[in-house]
């Protein structure tokens, strides 16, 4: 039997809270972090008394996060779906990822348009991306969320998994648990994945009129990078398929519109 004081806090808090039997995620962060580095049992267990409290007063606002590879169409469908919902009546905010808070709008600035020359590395990638997320979750969601705030978020963990855990290769059990310790509970009711070939996608692209600059860093990636992106979202449709809902993203924009409101209106009933 090992003796108490010899445990190190990661393994102390495992053997003592039955709670992380219920918490995977919790569980997956522990495993990943280094002996020594791992987070201190109080902070551990705030975590999740954090997400216990959020399902417990179930939030009166609800999430929902749009998805789609380059030039879908989301933030056209952001600002319809958000003059809907103002139009019956709802307080509404949309947010889009990397960026909005100031500090996510300076890791968008890393992330998209680095200095000539500079490697960003994935997993670098992959952490900037969730430090982001962190910062808009803990200013923004989070507290709309309480308010009972209806929020659109152009972008949110499903992202990360497809880009950097499909496209990049990183390990997806990771960028799960990563994603669960950034959004603490918050997580989308429903999210709409705005689906296009990378071929008209590609043509979009080419007629987009810019307000400044060339496209940006994550454009640029070649076109199998985004057959494997589209691949990712395909298969979480299909893990998920109560929240995770596939929308056409090809015809004109009021018909996809009229198909986005179709997947969402029993929530807002
Ligand atoms: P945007 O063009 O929709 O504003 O998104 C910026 C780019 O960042 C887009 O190419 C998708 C990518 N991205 C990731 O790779 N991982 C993420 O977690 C997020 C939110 C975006």
């Amino acid at each position: 039997m090992v003796a108490r004081r010899d445990l190190s806090p990661k393994r102390l808090w495992l053997r003592k809270s039955s709670a992380a039997a219920t918490c995977p995620p919790i569980v997956d962060i522990l495993r990943y972090a280094p002996e020594g580095t791992c987070p201190c049992e109080r902070e551990v267990g705030g975590c999740f008394l954090g997400w216990g409290q959020l399902s417990a007063q179930g939030m009166d606002g609800v999430l929902i996060t749009f998805e789609g590879g380059e030039a879908c169409g989301k933030s056209t469908q952001v600002t319809r779906l958000e003059r809907r919902l103002v139009g019956l009546g709802r307080k509404v905010i949309a947010v889009h990822e990397p960026g909005f808070t100031e500090i996510g709008l300076s890791i968008r600035h890393l992330l998209l348009h680095p200095k000539e020359g500079q490697t960003i590395r994935p997993e670098t990638e992959l952490l900037l991306f969730a430090a982001s997320r962190a910062q808009l979750v803990a200013e923004v969601i989070r507290p709309a969320l309480e308010g009972g705030t209806t929020v659109i978020s152009d972008r949110f963990i499903d992202s990360t998994t497809v880009y950097q855990g499909y496209g990049r290769g990183l390990d997806l059990k990771f960028i799960e648990a990563l994603n669960q310790f950034v959004v603490r509970g918050c997580r989308p009711r429903r999210t709409i994945f705005l689906d296009l070939d990378i071929e008209t996608a590609r043509k979009r692209q080419m007629r987009r009129v810019r307000p400044v600059g060339p496209s940006d860093r994550m454009e640029q990636l070649p076109n199998d990078f985004f057959e494997t992106v589209r691949c990712g979202y395909l298969d979480i449709a299909s893990r998920e398929p109560e929240r995770f809902k596939i929308v056409d993203a090809s015809p004109p924009v009021d018909e996809v519109e009229r198909m986005v409101w179709a997947e969402l209106e029993d929530i807002f009933r």
